[in-house]
């Protein structure tokens, strides 16, 4: 727990609100996705860039989502509702860097179609690791998002690994490569770092 952000005020209520999590379940097709209607945010990235250790540090859990250093843990769609606002949505991990040059990003099936389908999607967070800029998996989600029109940003991933020059190196190539990206997160779920803005950030837009 942060204590500080125990003390008073605004930003208190925002802590209590935002960090009021459950886990709901993990869907394994697009039939089984809640029918309640709530706004739902996707966590989208490379396998183990840090989707579900993201979320848990929003959460401010140890390990309400399963995390693992062994890439593809996560294989369904997870369902995490904070407070009655949203739907956090862990995706399953895209392959690893070392295909990325000879295979194409095969799309699950799930994946794409949850993307292009799901209307109560109101914000997709694609999460890229800090230490690697530029990858070309990470290039090709992000241009399809440029070009699919729904509100986006990118999460940086274990700042902590980088110093702030690579952090604002990163930051103005993605500025200068992708126009309708919304925000830079720059976060690190092991020192907690950028993680109450982000937090901040979802509660205003949900
Ligand atoms: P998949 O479910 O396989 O797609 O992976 P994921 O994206 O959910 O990654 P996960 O959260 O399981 O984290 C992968 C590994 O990276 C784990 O060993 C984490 O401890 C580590 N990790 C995640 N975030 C950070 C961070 O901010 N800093 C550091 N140093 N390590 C991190
Ligand atoms: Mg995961």
């Amino acid at each position: 727990i942060d204590y500080s952000e125990e003390r008073g005020g605004l930003q208190a209520r925002l802590f209590r609100f935002m960090t009021n999590v459950t886990f709901i379940r993990p869907c394994f097709s697009l039939a089984e996705l809640p029918k309640d209607g709530l706004a739902e945010v996707a966590c989208i990235g490379r396998s183990n860039v840090g989707k579900s250790s993201l979320i848990n540090a929003l959460a401010n859990r140890k390990d309400l989502a399963r995390t693992s250093s062994t890439p593809g843990k996560t294989q369904s769609l997870n369902y995490y509702k904070f407070g009655d606002t949203f739907y956090l949505v862990d995706m399953p991990g895209y392959g690893f860097a070392r295909e990325a040059k000879t295979k194409r990003i095969e799309w699950n099936k799930l994946i794409e179609g949850y993307l292009t389908d799901r209307e109560v999607l109101k914000h997709i967070l694609l999460l890229v690791d800090a230490r690697h800029s530029g990858l070309e998996n990470d290039m090709m989600i992000a241009e399809w998002l440029e070009a699919f029109g729904k509100p986006w940003s990118i999460v940086l991933t274990k700042i902590d690994k980088v110093t702030q020059s690579d952090i604002a190196k990163h930051e103005k190539f993605l500025r200068g490569t992708f126009q309708t990206l919304m925000e830079i997160w720059k976060t690190s779920a092991e020192t907690k770092r950028g993680i109450r803005e982000l937090r901040g950030f979802l509660s205003a837009k949900l």
